[in-house]
């Protein structure tokens, strides 16, 4: 490694004293949605590494959580001619871009690297269009979590985390009685999305899971088990405050922080916030999986636009190269809340939380109950994302019954299929 670093001036000394021809640096527009502190963090990690390796780098962020308002740019941008280099945009939405001819591939790089060997299959399919890589992982997030305040906890007597729905209800009544509002949470479709989904594995398991929330299987979608899930989500909007309604996720997570709140169900980027805070993982917050059993996958990347032009080209290569590099997946990651994409980064400067996120993926992934998060577009189009999130947030904020709610899913999940 010291030889290499010793070398490489040498080399560059050397095609200036022979005049070699200026390179194309790389320049890179990222469209992204990591405006939050934590995401804020991270995403600077990319942008000096990229700028450090000689990179321009244009920063186009789209505030909005979960990333629907970045989609919605993304549109405009590609039907107006004007694609940005590389764009956050993962799981199937990939697949939909590809077929619309709208993405390059990044193959040379991806084949000269060997993605294929560091990656895990499933993570590589997703990344690949015709059998070439068109975008590239940074992390693997992991949404079936509960944030909670152990200080808030202990105010109301309560020494664990709940490790089923019915320990979680009797914990939240707990602190109900003492005061204190048990659950953080902001009322946007697609954070109403991701308590469901959450609640969806925990009711019914994983093979309910992806029978109802990735095959869309009608039996499922109104069976007793998703009434079930409607019954525990309906109890969760009596452990919410007055004000949750349009909060941004990560003032849902300074509330549990703060001591205003006990518990927060949200995934793992919730860590990145604490994190960047300054909150210590163990002492300050601590976390544990939904009940469930499972792991409720999603996984960032970035995917490549068609855009011409050699600098822009060689930006996009320098980036893929630099996202998949084993130095980049371990800083980023480790402000960021997840997990290296990589399997070959070692663990070992992550905290406990990241340590229990790999060890659960390995397990689930051995039991098969790994799952790919609907709420954050790992599991199914755009447009039947679009029904669950609408049905679920009117439930959430109506009176609507179990029943009605399970049957009008599934009707407008057929609708739009
Ligand atoms: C993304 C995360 C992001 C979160 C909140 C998720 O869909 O995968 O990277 O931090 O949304 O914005």
């Amino acid at each position: 490694m010291f030889r290499y670093m010793t070398f490489a001036p040498l080399v560059a000394a050397a095609g200036l004293a022979l005049g070699a021809p200026a390179r194309a640096e790389g320049t890179v527009e990222v469209l992204h949605w990591w405006t939050s502190g934590g995401e804020a963090k991270a995403v600077g990690e990319l942008k000096q590494s990229f700028e450090a390796a000689g990179g321009t780098w244009i920063d186009s962020p789209i505030a909005g959580g979960g990333g629907d308002a970045a989609m919605t740019a993304l549109r405009a941008r590609v039907v107006a001619g004007n694609p940005p280099t590389a764009v956050q945009l993962k799981g199937p939405g990939i697949q939909e871009w590809a077929e619309l001819g709208a993405l390059a591939d990044v193959e040379g790089v991806a084949a000269a690297e060997g993605w294929d060997g560091v990656l895990p299959p499933v993570l590589a399919a997703i990344m690949k269009s015709d059998g070439r890589y068109v975008a590239a992982p940074v992390n693997i997030h992991r949404v079936d979590w509960i944030w909670a305040n152990p200080e808030v906890l202990a105010r109301a007597g309560i020494d664990t985390m709940p490790t089923t729905w019915d320990e979680f209800n009797a914990a939240a009544d707990k602190l109900i009685a003492a005061g204190i509002t048990p659950l953080a949470h902001g009322g946007q479709p697609w954070q109403d999305a991701t308590i469901f989904e959450n609640v969806v594995l925990g009711v019914g398991g994983a093979e309910f899971y992806r029978a109802a929330l990735v095959n869309l299987d009608p039996e499922a979608l109104t069976s007793p088990t998703m009434v079930a899930a409607f019954d525990q989500l309906r109890k969760m909007r009596g452990y919410v405050d007055a004000n949750f309604s349009g909060r941004d996720w990560n003032l849902a997570t300074a509330m549990v922080m703060n001591g205003e709140a006990a518990f927060q169900i949200m995934g793992d980027w919730a860590k990145g916030e604490f994190l960047a805070a300054g909150k210590v993982p163990g002492k300050d917050f601590v976390c544990a999986p939904t009940p469930g059993g499972g792991f409720v996958l999603n996984a960032d990347s970035f995917t490549f636009f068609k855009v011409s032009g050699e600098d822009n080209i060689a930006g996009q290569q320098k980036l893929a190269s630099l996202i998949m590099s084993p130095e980049f997946q371990k800083t980023f990651n480790l402000a960021k809340g997840s997990i290296p994409a990589r399997t070959d980064v070692p663990l070992d400067e992550f905290d406990d939380c990241a340590k229990l996120s790999h060890a659960d993926l390995l397990k689930a992934t051995e039991a098969d109950t790994l799952v790919p998060s609907m709420a954050h577009e790992m599991a199914i189009s755009r447009s039947v994302r679009g029904e669950f999130l609408d049905l679920v947030t009117e439930f959430f904020n109506s009176d609507m019954s179990s029943e009605d709610a399970a049957q009008r899913l599934a009707d407008a999940v057929k609708r739009a299929m």
